[in-house]
């Protein structure tokens, strides 16, 4: 032994952590979590018409699909053993009102997709949102009267929606529009409805985020949006009000809670967790995507690598899995390992 060597070793007394780090088979044995197929929920976007896939500016490698190509591209998910899939519709701004009444037609372009989706490959769950959003000429969650979100009227509204989308096949009701008693009002309407085996998987914390942006462009909301959404949604400063809300959706029935965005409320995942143990999924939203995807184009980053680590840091903070824009191709790279 060295003279230096036995300093450390004095120092360390001899736990030195770098013994299980020497190799990969060392790293492998003792690697406490990791990231699977299994993991990964699929976000896609709809426009109306037929063979249509065009690529959405704001997030490089996203593409809006039309129904028939969503149930393609449903069926490559399937085959690459993705378990679900969530959808967005972006719809003819000519349906667009100030209630979102489209939201309660059975034939919208959500339930379209969903019944393509489904009849073509039944074995891939489909996750709808039922938030007003993509219906109103306003691009507001809710309806919309003298500058106010009114509350009530939208949930009776969506608890409609969420029975016409389950009547389409939807497997899971995920209301992304965080009205008070939404979850209550869904899983009652549901259950009356005869879809007990319908889940909903509750936007537990969505938080009043400037990471949306590049999603409203998709969906053609962001020159429709006026002012913000800040009454309904969750302030970024409040963990403690996060996490009443979350027991809420839990009391209120929801199956799975979701925290949205993902990456910069890691501690508000953690915490769900811990406080519920219901299964916990974060939404690696538009905004986290595009700029990974922006610093790669650059060369700034290594795209793949940061994309890998990130939605591994999911996993670390506690969660189920991820919706995440990158789920195919995350499950391209999982399939050739
Ligand atoms: C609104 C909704 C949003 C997202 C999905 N549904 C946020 C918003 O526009 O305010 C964001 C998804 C993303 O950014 O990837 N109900």
């Amino acid at each position: 032994m060295t003279d230096s060597t036995h300093q450390v070793d004095l120092l360390t007394g001899h736990r030195r952590m770098r013994r299980n780090r020497k190799a990969d088979w060392t790293r492998r044995m003792v690697r406490e979590n990791s990231l699977t197929v299994d993991d990964l929920i699929w976000p896609i976007f709809l426009v109306p018409g037929t063979g249509i896939s065009e690529p959405i500016a704001a997030m490089p490698g996203v593409m809006r699909l039309s129904v028939d190509k969503a149930a393609e591209a449903a069926r490559e998910a399937a085959d690459l053993g993705i378990p679900a899939l969530a959808t967005f519709p972006n719809i003819d701004s000519a349906l667009r009102d100030e209630t979102g009444s489209n939201s309660l037609s059975g034939d919208n372009l959500i339930n379209q997709a969903t019944r393509a989706i489904k009849k073509a490959v039944p074995n891939i769950g489909v996750i709808t949102d039922v938030a007003l959003d993509p219906f109103t000429s306003h691009g507001h969650d809710g309806i919309l009267r003298d500058g106010e979100i009114i509350n009530d009227e939208t949930v009776a509204q969506i608890a409609r929606a969420a029975v016409i989308q389950a009547e389409a096949g939807s497997d899971i009701i995920a209301p992304s529009d965080m009205m008070d008693g939404r979850i209550g009002a869904i899983r009652q309407a549901l259950d009356a409805a005869g879809h007990q085996s319908v889940g909903i998987m509750a936007y537990a914390t969505k938080f009043a985020s400037a990471y949306y942006g590049p999603y409203r462009e998709a969906i053609g909301t962001g020159g429709l949006l006026k002012g913000d959404k800040k009454t309904y949604y969750i302030d970024p400063a409040n963990a403690t009000e996060a996490m009443r809300d979350a027991a809420l959706d839990v009391e209120e029935g929801a199956d799975m809670l979701m925290v949205k965005p993902g990456l910069p409320y890691l501690d508000i995942c953690w915490r769900m967790k811990e406080a519920f143990g219901l299964p916990v999924f974060a939404y690696q939203v538009s905004g986290e995507y595009t700029m990974i995807k922006a610093a790669a184009a650059n060369g700034w980053i290594d795209g793949e690598r940061v994309m890998l680590e990130t939605l591994l840091a999911f996993k670390r903070a506690g969660c189920d899995g991820i919706l995440s824009y990158f789920a195919m191709d995350v499950a391209r790279l999982l399939a050739k390992r």
